[in-house]
């Protein structure tokens, strides 16, 4: 297939007031590609993606959609381009029950025919949203909030999908079902996914690549034979 570039950042810098978080990141995710950001707590994995997305300005460098400049546009807007987010620690309304979680995330979604589609595909992927579709956020597990938080982003119908630690205080066997349902819509719906996590046997049985950060930087990209080598993941996630 023919790969080309759907998001792309040149040193791109930002931060907290005076302090520099992300230091002249450089990435580039491809159609249809799911590329791993890795890295020890506090490197900066969360700013970086936050800073993609309009969250967090950027005090340098370039962030382009499709060769399209988005640099510090207001998130809305960005969201709206096909950015999908999906943030670490997910961002659940515990108070809105699991069926209006997908139809805010629906919002932006104005076509119609698309919006049942990627809704079929999200009740697919996770059955139990279906079963549980009237019940409040709030009364899901751990794992089925991390599910709703993928299916709200879903359903906003992105052409790029970011998730921060879906398997972040998730049992390991669901993280498994998580693991499985990323390799399912990025084959269905022919999306880009970067995927942060810390977990050796997600990343390595989900990425076809991986960017490796330490102190805001990229120390290094982990290919395909490499992200499978567990030894050598462990060694970047030093967990
Ligand atoms: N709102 C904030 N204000 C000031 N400093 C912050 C803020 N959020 C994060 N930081 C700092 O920025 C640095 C990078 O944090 P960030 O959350 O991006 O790291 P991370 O790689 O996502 O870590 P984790 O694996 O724990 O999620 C840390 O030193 C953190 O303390
Ligand atoms: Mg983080």
């Amino acid at each position: 297939m023919n790969q080309s570039s759907v998001l792309t950042t040149q040193d791109v810098c930002s931060g907290y007031g005076t302090a520099t978080v992300v230091r002249d990141i450089s990435v580039d995710i491809l159609t249809n590609e799911i590329v791993g950001i890795i890295g020890r707590n506090g490197v900066g994995k969360s700013t970086f993606v936050k800073t993609l997305i309009g969250l967090i300005r950027a005090s340098n460098g370039k962030v382009t959609l499709f060769g399209n400049d988005i640099t510090n546009l207001q998130p809305e807007l960005i969201a709206r381009k096909g950015v999908g987010y999906v943030p670490q620690g997910r961002g659940i309304f515990p108070g809105m029950t699991v069926n209006e979680h997908l139809l805010l995330g629906g919002y932006l979604q104005r076509d119609s025919k698309k919006r049942s589609k990627f809704n079929k595909l999200i009740f697919d992927l996770f059955p139990i949203l279906h079963e549980r579709r009237s019940q409040m956020a709030g009364s899901l597990s751990g794992g089925q909030q991390e599910m709703l938080a993928i299916g709200r982003a879903l359903a906003g119908g992105p052409e790029i999908l970011i998730l921060d630690e879906p398997s972040e205080g998730v049992q390991p066997n669901i993280v498994g079902q998580i693991g499985e349902a990323i390799l399912n819509f990025r084959k269905q719906l022919n999306l880009s996914i970067i995927l942060i996590d810390q977990n050796a046997s997600l990343i390595s049985n989900t990425v076809d690549r991986a960017y490796a950060v330490e102190k805001g930087s990229v120390v290094a990209m982990l290919d395909s034979d490499a992200v499978r080598d567990e030894e050598k993941l462990s060694k970047v996630l030093s967990i």
